[in-house]
């Protein structure tokens, strides 16, 4: 099957270019702008064996140039060309088409007509087409649910970035904009949703129990941004007094779980009005949980959707990783409805515009409502965390970059796009200062509300902004500094070396790889950085605002750095105070020193605490690639028995983890174990081990503190944290309807559930899968799947894995790649998970084909994982070989081999100097 297909998609290729090798460029012609559209779709949901959907869309066209065609997108509809009108507004006057083709490779459906459309002109297009709701989770799609022992049907849409041609025929490009009156056909027990207020409904002309629903007409947006929906949900209102109508959408049986989401939503609308200045513009919005869902969620113009984990919340069964979850998704989703869907990328090149800033202000957004949680503080450190490694890459990409396929668009929607996005533009709002940030952000918007803008529009805003408000000196613009940011990949480190005599420092900086074989010589790009710091007697880590820059010179060299008035000798300096910028720091050999007598004296508290996160980074980091050794990484560390705040622990783990990963596949492993037991300890009793304090935890981030050093505790057998969990798991067992009652605490059911199946037998594994199966929670459910591949029976993690890809059973699609990366994380399920992968790589294509981007999230735990030549030159031929099955994957393949790669070389060079250091410790 898949050979086949293949071939008839060359064969069609070749026919393409055979007759239009005038025109096979990968965007549309700019001869012909669409100025509106008008777009019927009857859904038919009432038999489960034929869900399908026709309609008709009429599109006012203007001529820009004379034309003798009309492109557009379209993809998998039927057409029947006899039944296409093309009318000429001006002289009343029908045009017929001569002779219509297709470009399977843009998805372009071309209209070839009988005489030229001459510029000026006004067109009214009308198409028909039909389909079938497909399965596949893009375009106009079928998802359902179960109502006690029924399937209930409904239909919805996903478009974003280029799935509308699915849906309809249209002009698929994001600068593309129009206003749409959608009218939805459906039968009488369902309701329609789309992006504006319903208008009216009648009932259908022939057809019994149908009715016709229109809906006002919307505001020019672009067609990635049209939605609509066929269901029989219910919804809780929650407008706020003089606000927009606000609803929120689930099927029946979970409508109690939209009431944090509800009361969440509109708040963040509200604050988003007044930070942007700007009023949302539209009359309604709707937020809805859709089952079966690829995203996240998605912020179509007035009618968001939400994967049920993201938008649905039960304070029974949600922790507080959950909620905060559902609050940043919400948040995400509603700031897009200015940044992106207001203001527009020209191309998906500038995804990074849309997809940053929604990161960034959503984190804004969750800290204004919720700030007892110290969201923003979090978020920041976690996109940093998320950077320092994905763009230590060389195999990583600049945050804006050239977009032509498809597949590379979708490939854009990654931690380059949200998670840098948002870093860098948060240091530019630290650097810029609040005025000048929000009243360049303010007239950014205003200028290009309704149209679309490119990073350097941006620029030019926020550079005008700086110089009023003189953040910036006028000989600096935006453009020169953010650009070194987004057209280069990777960040510097920057070394700070200090003369003790002269109470000077020299700074220079180059590239950050993780790779250590790659040359200086391409490590010298430049960046421009702001430059602030303190030293250990003034201790000022408020003040962000850069004291001196890293500048670059005029061919983009870099300059190196001299700064005057640095303290004593007997002082240390950190620079980067609350990390605003993306650099790591590697300090002289003395400065380290004093730092770790500070941390490890006691008197640690004097650094800020998310540059204790730094330090810890950066020094494990450092001893990562050998520019630092080991020893001063491991005596850095050891403060942590003292450490009592989340950041930093954050921090550890995630370096730890990587280290950890490595180290217990090899004979030293008990020395690393006892380790990280010394360093758990005082911290797992601080907390009260896994007895139920959460009650009178006062610091919400505490929770997550405990939540997070539990799961470690556990997994390193510290204290009695596994016999605990394993009660805990007990008492469910024995409660006589463990589906209503659930003695385990909220925020512990993960370590709970993971630590009893590790440690337990088949019957604990299938109590756990009983419930997943009975469970009407997403976030409980995905507790469950995670923990479900905790356990440490090979025919149980293989069955596992065989039903996570069994479209009978009760995993959706969108979670399976969930029981996939939960079984390869373990390290027996690993080497079943990497078989699973390399023998079924066709199958695996097929089941996640066309969103192969979550066949690409299989990779990590295993790359991380892999750590011998030998299997790395194996897992290389493999993709060689395979290139049929990966493809559309390139991107997270090149990262795969270059991470393992890098743990390759880890372990030749650094595993004995930390097996060294670390007995010189226990
Ligand atoms: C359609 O018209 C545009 C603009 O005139 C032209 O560039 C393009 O080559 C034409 N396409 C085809 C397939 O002829
Ligand atoms: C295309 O449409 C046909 C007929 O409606 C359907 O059977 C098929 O599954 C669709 N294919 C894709 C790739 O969507
Ligand atoms: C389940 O289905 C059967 C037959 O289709 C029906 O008779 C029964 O009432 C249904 N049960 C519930 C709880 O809806
Ligand atoms: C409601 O909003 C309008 C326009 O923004 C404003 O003039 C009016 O005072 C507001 N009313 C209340 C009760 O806040
Ligand atoms: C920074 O210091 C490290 C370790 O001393 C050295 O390997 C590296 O070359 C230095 N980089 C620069 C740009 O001076
Ligand atoms: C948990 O609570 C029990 C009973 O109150 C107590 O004996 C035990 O020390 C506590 N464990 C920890 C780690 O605090
Ligand atoms: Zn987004």
């Amino acid at each position: 099957m898949a050979i086949s297909m293949q071939l008839l998609v060359l064969l069609l290729t070749f026919l393409v270019a055979a007759t239009a090798v005038s025109y096979n460029h990968y965007r549309l012609p700019t001869s012909l702008r669409p100025q509106k559209y008008n777009l019927r779709v009857l859904t038919q949901l009432e038999d489960p064996a034929n869900l399908r959907f026709e309609g008709d869309v009429t599109i006012l066209i203007e001529a820009l140039e004379d034309t003798k065609n009309i492109t557009l997108h379209a993809k998998n509809l039927t057409i029947d060309e006899s039944l296409i009108k093309l009318r000429e507004i001006n002289g009343d006057r029908q045009i017929c088409i001569a002779s219509t083709e297709v470009n399977t490779v843009h998805d372009f459906y071309i209209m070839h007509t009988c005489q030229e459309l001459l510029a000026g002109s006004t067109f009214e297009l009308t198409l028909p087409f039909n389909s079938e709701l497909n399965r596949q989770l893009e375009g106009y799609y079928r998802s359902s649910y179960q109502d006690a022992n029924e399937t209930r049907w409904l239909s919805i849409t996903q478009f974003e970035p280029a799935s509308a041609r699915l849906a309809f025929p249209c002009f698929d490009e994001p600068n593309f904009k129009a206003p749409f009156v959608v009218t939805l056909g459906y039968h009488k027990k369902y309701i329609g949703l789309s992006n504006m207020p319903v208008k009216e409904t009648k009932t259908h002309e022939s057809i019994a129990d149908y009715v016709w629903c229109e809906f006002e007409e919307s505001v020019p947006m672009s067609t990635y941004l049209v939605a609509y929906s066929v269901n029989d949900f219910s919804h809780k209102p929650s407008t706020l007094p003089n606000s927009t109508l606000f609803r929120t959408w689930a099927r029946p049986n979970a409508i109690q779980q939209c009431d944090y989401a509800a009361e969440f939503g509109p708040q963040v609308l509200n604050y988003y009005e007044e930070l942007f200045g700007i009023k949302f513009p539209l009359p309604k919005i709707d937020q809805i949980a859709i089952p079966d869902f690829s995203a996240g969620a998605m912020e179509n113009w007035g009618l968001v959707t939400y994967r049920e984990i993201a938008l649905l919340h039960s304070d029974a069964h949600s922790s507080l990783v959950d909620k905060q979850r559902v609050a940043s998704v919400i948040a995400h989703e509603l700031a897009h409805q200015w940044f992106g869907n207001l203001v527009t990328m020209k191309w998906w090149t500038d995804l990074w515009l849309n997809e940053g800033f929604a990161t960034y202000v959503a984190s804004l957004g969750v800290e204004k409502i919720n700030p007892e949680w110290r969201y923003l503080e979090k978020e920041s450190l976690n996109n940093l965390l998320t950077i320092f490694r994905k763009d230590a890459l060389e195999s990583s990409h600049p945050i804006s970059r050239p977009i032509q396929e498809v597949a590379e668009i979708s490939e854009s929607f990654d931690s380059i796009s949200y998670q840098k996005g948002s870093t860098v533009l948060r240091m530019m709002h630290m650097f810029l200062g609040e005025d000048s940030f929000r009243s360049g952000l303010q007239s950014y918007l205003q200028e290009y509300s309704y149209n679309n803008a490119d990073q350097d529009n941006l620029w030019e805003s926020l550079t005008e902004a700086a110089h009023k408000y003189r953040a910036l000196p006028k000989s600096y613009d935006i453009k020169s500094i953010m650009d070194s940011w987004t057209l280069q990949t990777g960040y510097p480190v920057i070394n700070v070396t200090r003369n003790y005599k002269a109470n000077s420092a020299k700074l220079s900086q180059e590239r950050y790889f993780l790779n250590t074989q790659i040359s200086r010589a391409h490590r010298n790009n430049c960046w421009w950085v702001p430059l602030s710091y303190t030293s250990q007697s003034e201790s000022d880590f408020q003040n962000t605002a850069p004291k001196a820059w890293l500048e670059c010179g005029k061919a983009g060299e870099t300059l190196p750095k001299t700064i005057e008035n640095m303290p004593n000798e007997n002082e240390w300096v950190i620079f980067n105070t609350q990390v605003t910028s993306l650099y790591k720091v590697n300090y002289d050999e003395q400065n380290w020193k004093l730092l770790i007598e500070t941390l490890t004296n006691g008197e640690f508290e004097r650094i800020h605490v998310i540059n204790r996160a730094q330090l810890i980074n950066d020094a494990l980091y450092l001893a990562w690639t050998g520019e630092q050794d080991y020893e001063i990484a491991m005596r850095l560390i050891e403060y942590l028995q003292r450490e009592r705040e989340y950041l930093p622990w954050k921090s550890a783990f995630e370096n730890l983890k990587r280290v950890g990963r490595i180290v217990r596949q090899t004979p030293d492993f008990e020395f690393f174990k006892r380790y990280m037991r010394k360093l758990i300890t005082p911290i797992y009793l601080h907390l009260g081990g896994l007895n139920d304090t959460f009650a009178s935890i006062e610091q919400q981030d505490d929770i997550l503190l405990k939540t997070l050093v539990a799961n470690w505790a556990c997994q390193y057998q510290v204290e009695d944290c596994v016999p605990h969990a394993q009660e805990y798991f007990r008492e469910w067992r024995e409660s006589p309807n463990p589906d209503e009652t659930n003695p385990v605490p909220i925020n512990l059911r993960n370590t709970v559930y993971c630590t009893s199946v590790r440690n337990g037998n088949e019957d604990d594994w299938q109590f756990l899968w009983t419930r997943y199966k009975k469970s009407n929670v997403a976030a409980e459910k995905r507790s469950i799947l995670t923990s479900l591949g905790c356990s440490r029976e090979v025919w149980l993690l293989q069955r596992f894995l065989e039903l996570a890809y069994d479209p009978t059973d009760a995993i959706r699609k969108q979670d399976s790649m969930w029981a996939f990366q939960a079984v390869a994380s373990n390290e027996i399920g690993f080497h079943l998970a990497k078989n699973y992968f390399m023998a079924n790589v066709d199958s695996l294509y097929k089941f996640y084909h066309p969103i192969t981007k979550d066949m690409s999230r299989l990779l990590p735990p295993l790359s991380e994982q892999i750590i011998s030549q030998s299997d790395f030159d194996n897992f290389k031929a493999f993709i060689k070989e395979n290139r049929k099955s990966l493809k559309g994957l390139d991107q997270a393949l090149q990262q795969t081999l270059e991470t393992i790669l890098t743990n390759v070389q880890w372990k030749e060079r650094n595993y004995h100097q930390l097996t060294r250091s670390i007995q010189l410790l226990l």
